[in-house]
């Protein structure tokens, strides 16, 4: 059964358009920012890159930036705006040779990818041995509440969150602005444990506060995001 992605597309560019959305421009563009440039890598694989535009992002100050998708109309459009090199391809099978890159990263797009050991497996393996892993994740508790819907912020002050089958992992539909597409709930041990039995040491974990932005208040109240950084053994 297709994940929604192909259908969703056209309305998920027009949702990111140049800047991106909510939780890219005021939460999680920065620190992602800051810590590619701390790492300053030659070679950078974007994975699940979408319509590509954290990859334009990174391209002037990295020799070789490529994004990989699966969803070809995302590739179709990030090609369209150049920038970087884009394939289609699953993060669980990489067409890229052992140790190409410097730092892999995962911008929002480990909750979409189904078989998450298998494409940790590949990301270890393209990666050079030191190599970052930077990702930028769904808290696993908002996942848990996505069909419940998410915290909004009270009158008094207060926020809920509707939690269901938190220690779980389990597929589920998410739907909005005309985007409808499946992605994962998976609690936070699985995504920590995936890492290490990978062969990944983690380096740096940061919840990042909503800076600017009409939202910024009943985010800063209820975080949805987190970021980590992971070193290659
Ligand atoms: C929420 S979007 C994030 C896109 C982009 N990183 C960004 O931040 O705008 C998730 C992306 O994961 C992609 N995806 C789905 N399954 C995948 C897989 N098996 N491997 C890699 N990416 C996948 C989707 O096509 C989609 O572009």
């Amino acid at each position: 059964m297709s994940d929604g992605w192909d259908v969703s597309a056209k309305a998920w560019i027009a949702s990111q358009g140049a800047d991106g959305d909510f939780s890219r421009k005021h939460v999680l563009d920065a620190p992602m920012l800051a810590r590619v440039h701390a790492a300053s890598p030659n070679a950078l694989l974007d994975l699940g890159c979408g319509e590509g535009r954290f990859s334009r992002k990174l391209a002037p100050h990295i020799d070789r930036v490529v994004g990989i998708d699966p969803t070809e109309a995302l590739i179709a459009q990030a090609n369209a705006q150049g920038g970087a090199e884009y394939q289609i391809a699953s993060a669980e099978n990489l067409p890229f040779a052992n140790q190409s890159f410097d730092m892999t990263v995962s911008y929002l797009s480990l909750i979409d990818i189904p078989d998450i050991p298998t494409a940790l497996q590949e990301c270890h393996r393209v990666l050079r041995s030191g190599g970052r892993l930077l990702v930028a994740n769904l808290n696993p508790w908002t996942t848990a509440s996505q069909a419940h819907g998410y915290p909004e912020m009270k009158p008094d002050g207060t926020t809920t969150l509707i939690m269901d089958r938190y220690l779980d992992c389990f597929p589920s539909w998410a739907e909005w602005s005309g985007i409808r597409i499946q992605n994962w709930h998976r609690p936070l041990s699985f995504y920590m444990q995936a890492m290490l039995s990978a062969g990944f040491q983690l380096v740096h974990f940061d919840e990042p506060r909503a800076i600017g932005g009409a939202r910024s208040e009943t985010y800063n109240r209820a975080p949805y995001l987190h970021l980590m950084e992971w070193q290659r053994l």
